[in-house]
């Protein structure tokens, strides 16, 4: 016949042992994983800003995109897709998204970067909304895993503003 004590010890054992099993299932697990990517976003210059022959505004200009997106890669990361957009909204549409760089990391030592680039898709308005506006830069970010379904999500910086004339 077992004591307590001993039946205690079996059942603390028994315990210990599905808790560490939980533990090890939760470290290997991408849902239980919260990453925290970091980015700072930063319009270094307005290179250009017109009025096109057909009534469109565009705007050039000299991006520094920092990131550090290494919490996005665990054991189950395959590759991160990331691109930079600009986000404002016209009278026509609350929510105009033009993308103005993008990229896609394949290892965790790519994921931490700092670039200095001009947009490398062009920042065409449809239509001649742009002086003056203000405006969000977005950095989002799709995460293809290995196994299982993709994930997205963004950073949002506000308060940039282009200039009111065009130059
Ligand atoms: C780009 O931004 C990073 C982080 O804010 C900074 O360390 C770096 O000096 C910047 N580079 C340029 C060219 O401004
Ligand atoms: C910029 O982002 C903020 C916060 O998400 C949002 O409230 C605001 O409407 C956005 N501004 C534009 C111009 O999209």
């Amino acid at each position: 016949m077992h004591s307590f004590g001993y039946r205690a010890n079996a059942l603390l054992t028994f315990s210990v042992t599905i808790l560490a099993l939980m533990c090890a299932i939760a470290s290997l697990s991408d849902n239980l994983n919260s990453p925290s990517p970091t980015a700072q976003l930063q319009v270094l210059n307005i290179n250009w800003f017109q009025k096109k022959s057909d009534g469109d505004d565009e705007v050039s200009m000299s991006l520094n995109v920092s990131a550090n997106l290494e919490s996005l890669f665990t054991w189950n990361t395959k590759q991160v897709f990331v691109f930079v957009a600009a986000e404002y909204d016209t009278p026509k549409n609350s929510l105009n998204q033009v993308s103005l760089w993008d990229g896609i990391i394949l290892s965790k030592e790519q994921a931490k970067f700092s670039i200095h680039t001009t947009n490398k898709y062009r920042f065409i308005d449809e239509g001649s909304n742009l002086r003056g506006k203000e405006f969000n830069l977005t950095m989002h970010w799709h995460v293809m895993p290995k196994t299982g379904k993709m994930s997205a999500n963004k950073l949002v910086m506000t308060g940039y503003r282009l200039p009111v004339a065009y130059r």
